[in-house]
């Protein structure tokens, strides 16, 4: 690994040890789909993450411990925007959107990734969000190669969500990633084209896009943890680990429904 100021490049080696563990990731996403039903808790759907990548995966969940954070995944409801709290008594219930962000370290390398859920029958409102969201992340993805800048990232994502009336949470970004969970450079997912950081092959970074039905202003928890839109409305996320390549990027946590 090459260090250029504080962005490491990654070696084909390295990319091909985040590729194992961004599959594992991925893999956790799927695994717990069949879960996500009417009636069950986040709580319960955390224990099955653990359960999973630490006895079937032999790996590690790059969440505990994190920051003193205790959890496997993060568990965000409806209008809860990131780092909800997976708790016993949190039972999810039809109509719900909810988030899954998960982070599996393997041989010392991160993959992280995050998927939304539609809880049963949703509100045509609620799944115009989720799906509005899930292109963001997919039009910045198109357009990722050596020689565009951090502003036309941002920018891409921003544009299509405020065409579509959503708004982009800008306390919260992507983020390198590597043997470190988060590193440089931070990926904010608003910006100005043409403007930023230029992108090199051997970059690694996540892209994960906060889009919320209403205002983009955000708040914590007494928790410490939850962040909530400010006003109550929904908000959703879609995350992927990504590399970018000699001639555009490649999807480390690509799932098998991808066609990316
Ligand atoms: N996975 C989140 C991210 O995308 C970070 C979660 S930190 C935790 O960067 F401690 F809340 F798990
Ligand atoms: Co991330
Ligand atoms: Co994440």
């Amino acid at each position: 690994m090459k260090k250029n100021m504080n962005i490491s490049i990654k070696s084909k080696e390295d990319i091909d040890k985040m590729k194992k563990a961004g599959k594992l990731a991925a893999d956790v996403l799927e695994m717990i789909t069949p879960f996500v039903k009417p009636g069950i808790s986040t709580g319960e759907l955390d224990s099955i993450c653990f359960k999973y990548i630490t006895e079937e995966q032999k790996a590690i969940p790059g969440n505990v411990g994190y920051n003193g954070f205790e959890k496997t995944i993060c568990s965000s409801l409806n209008n809860v925007i990131c780092h909800g709290i997976p708790d016993n008594q949190k039972i999810i219930k039809n109509g719900d959107i909810l988030n899954i962000d998960v982070t599996v370290i393997k041989d010392g390398w991160y993959g992280d990734t995050s998927k939304m859920f539609l809880v049963g029958k949703c509100q045509p409102h609620n799944e115009r969000l989720v799906k509005i969201t899930q292109e963001c992340l997919y039009k910045a993805i198109e357009i990722i190669k050596p020689g565009i800048q951090l502003g036309d990232i941002g920018n891409a994502i921003q544009k299509h969500a405020e065409k579509n009336y959503y708004s982009v949470v800008e306390e919260y970004c992507g983020h390198g990633i590597g043997s470190v969970y988060h590193e440089e450079p931070q990926i904010l997912h608003y910006g100005t084209p043409r403007t930023g950081i230029e992108l090199k092959e051997g970059m690694c970074f996540t892209v994960e896009p906060m889009i919320n039905q209403g205002s983009k202003h955000t708040k914590v928890l007494s928790d410490g943890w939850t962040v909530e839109t400010k006003d109550g409305r929904n908000s959703a996320q879609w995350e992927h680990t990504l590399a970018v390549t000699s001639s555009g990027v490649e999807v480390l946590t690509k799932r098998s429904e991808e066609s990316l």
